[in-house]
């Protein structure tokens, strides 16, 4: 190359011969870093999520060991910096109430340190959106390494699956079916390596987002946590995020309108998370990509699920690895020309089918044949109506088919503390065709959209063999769950959304062929019983400071992302002035 070399970001700290240069300079050398090292070699980020309260990240020092490995060999110098960290499974009231804080930390971390570019480790649901949706802020180039899938889980002979078992076991508990002892002993089996969640939860499917959008190298999204191929990849990755320095390959050259289809695409063909509608959303916010609910309809719908994972089907992480991974999926896809943009450009500089398209598949079962779909139409369905004006999602890939039609009453739940008062009572008047309809579980509801939104059956009708019902709420629900199950109704019932307004006994009507999701009253009724309800509302007492203050006041609404209102959009990484 005969072009000058790029002017690194990291030179207005350390390529200075002035008073500034020595202050940034000595005080790294602190740590035993040779002068050398400040010469204009590029400065690699690792933005680490590890934490010992965020299990599925708990291995992220040793991940962050072989990026560090690739770095050097490569050239370059990492700097590794923790941030926030939100572990799905002990975080309250949510993780997700947490993201945007999360996200804010990746960005200011990023733009104010001398950081040239940066590897991104996530692994656990919300650290993947919120590393990319700070970075994205930023548009460095940016790559992002997963933590990777935990082994599968074994439990009494037979292996099972993170999150999806407890939901399964919990209902069996219910109807009377196990002991409790015998539920309790499945906890240490479930979780037996480090990893996230070995089913295709939300960590599974925002990994194969990652990979599909093209900000990882291929197999990212599958490799499990402990095999060795996870650390060669961290170690490929720590190499190659120093040529992505050196060519200014940035996260807006990525994250392309393009990159967003394929990822919904792809989402529909693994039976992706209903979470993902949300995060996308949120990403492609921060570098400026317009995206809209209706897209998962455009490009999703009539898209065959063809991963044969829990919860939708039967496998979990480890077979897909081994089964080839989602360059596989990909490969399928775009043999039938499923693939909306194969030629996208991607971290490692070649195009997504340039990665894919020769991907070798080695089980049919796992990763089906087209014509052999585990579900047909696996796309996300989109539900409009009176509602839920703005939208909310159905995953028909978890669903029960027969249900994706239904008319029924609704058996209302003013919040999800009315519900556990309520559900098992045994004069609870509700049957197997109602509908169980939640309020206040949304984004200002709860707050930060709780995934209650498959709320547990009601035992007596668990006890008669009942296994699924429709459900509708503004919260989210697990990727690891399943059921017919609306969700992310928006707007959501806090914010005046007619959610707010079901009554006990009114008839909706569910319709996923034609999207529609309808309560059966007259417009004059819905108008005048949503005047009423906006007369008699009180701000709440905790709301009025804090995070959650900050939380309530400015989150959007879930077909926006749920991002902060103040933070949609890319600053970029312009260097800020001295601090001294
Ligand atoms: Fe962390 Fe599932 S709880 S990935
Ligand atoms: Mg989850």
């Amino acid at each position: 190359m005969t072009d000058k070399p790029r002017k690194l970001r990291s030179a207005e700290w350390f390529g200075r011969a002035d008073k500034n240069g020595f202050m940034y300079r000595s005080w790294m050398k602190n740590q035993g870093i040779p002068d050398h090292e400040f010469q204009g070699k590029p400065i690699i980020g690792i933005c680490n999520t590890w934490s010992e309260l965020t299990p599925c990240n708990s291995h992220f020092r040793k991940l962050a060991e072989h990026v560090k490995r690739g770095v050097f060999e490569a050239g370059g110098f990492p700097v590794e910096f923790p941030v926030f960290s939100n572990g799905e499974s002990n975080l309250r009231p949510t993780a997700m109430f947490t993201r945007n804080l999360a996200s804010m930390d990746v960005e200011e971390a990023i733009r104010g340190n001398p950081i040239d570019a940066v590897v991104l480790l996530a692994g656990c649901d919300k650290t993947t959106p919120a590393l990319l949706m700070g970075a994205a802020s930023c548009d460095v180039p940016a790559i992002v390494v997963s933590g990777g899938p935990m082994l599968n889980g074994k439990h009494e002979g037979r292996d099972i699956g993170s999150g999806t078992i407890v939901w399964q076991l919990h209902e069996q508990v219910k109807a009377g079916k196990i002991t409790l002892h015998e539920f309790m002993s499945a906890e240490a089996g479930m979780s037996r390596s480090v990893g996230t969640c070995n089913t295709m939860g939300t960590a599974s499917t925002m990994a194969s987002m990652a990979e599909a959008l093209g900000v990882t190298l291929p197999h990212n999204a599958a490799i499990p946590a402990v095999d060795s191929r996870r650390y060669v990849l961290a170690h490929l990755s720590g190499m190659r995020i120093v040529e992505m320095a050196l060519e200014d390959l940035r996260l807006s050259k990525l994250l392309t309108r393009e990159a967003f289809e394929n990822a919904i695409r792809v989402n529909a063909a693994i039976g992706g998370s209903t979470n993902a509608a949300i995060h996308l959303k949120a990403i492609a916010g921060r570098i400026g990509v317009p995206l809209e609910l209706d897209d998962w309809t455009r490009i999703g719908r009539g898209t065959p699920t063809i991963v044969d994972l829990q919860p939708s089907g039967r496998f979990l992480m480890e077979e897909f690895y081994y089964a080839g991974g989602l360059p596989a999926v990909v490969r399928r896809l775009g043999e039938q020309g499923l693939v909306p943009y194969p030629d996208a450009l991607t971290a490692n500089g070649r195009s997504l089918w340039d990665n894919c398209k020769e991907a070798p598949i080695y089980n049919d079962e796992v990763i089906r044949p087209l014509d052999k779909p585990l579900v047909a139409d696996g796309g996300l369905c989109v539900l409009r109506g009176n509602l839920a004006p703005r939208g909310a999602v159905l995953k028909p890939s978890a669903a029960t088919q027969s249900l994706l039609q239904h008319r029924g009453r609704a058996v209302v739940f003013e919040n999800f503390d009315d519900y556990k008062a309520r559900i098992a009572d045994p004069d609870l008047d509700v049957t197997a065709d109602s509908i169980l309809v939640m309020k206040n579980c949304g984004p200002k509801g709860y707050p930060g959209m709780a995934e209650v939104g498959n709320m547990g059956l009601p035992p007596k009708l668990l006890a008669q063999g009942v296994t699924d019902m429709v459900r509708i709420s503004d919260a989210r629900m697990s990727g690891t769950a399943y059921g017919t199950v609306v969700l992310h109704v928006a707007p959501e019932a806090r914010a005046g959304g007619p959610l707010a307004v079901v009554r006990n006994g009114d008839w909706i009507e569910l319709d996923c062929e034609n999207g529609r999701l309808h309560l059966e009253i007259d417009d004059r009724e819905l108008e005048a019983r949503l005047a009423k309800w906006r007369e008699g509302q009180r701000p709440s007492a905790a709301d009025a400071s804090g995070y959650r203050n900050l939380y309530v006041d400015h989150v959007l609404q879930a077909d926006e992302g749920c991002d902060f209102d103040f933070l949609v959009g890319c600053r970029g990484a312009e260097v800020p002035p001295h601090s001294h």
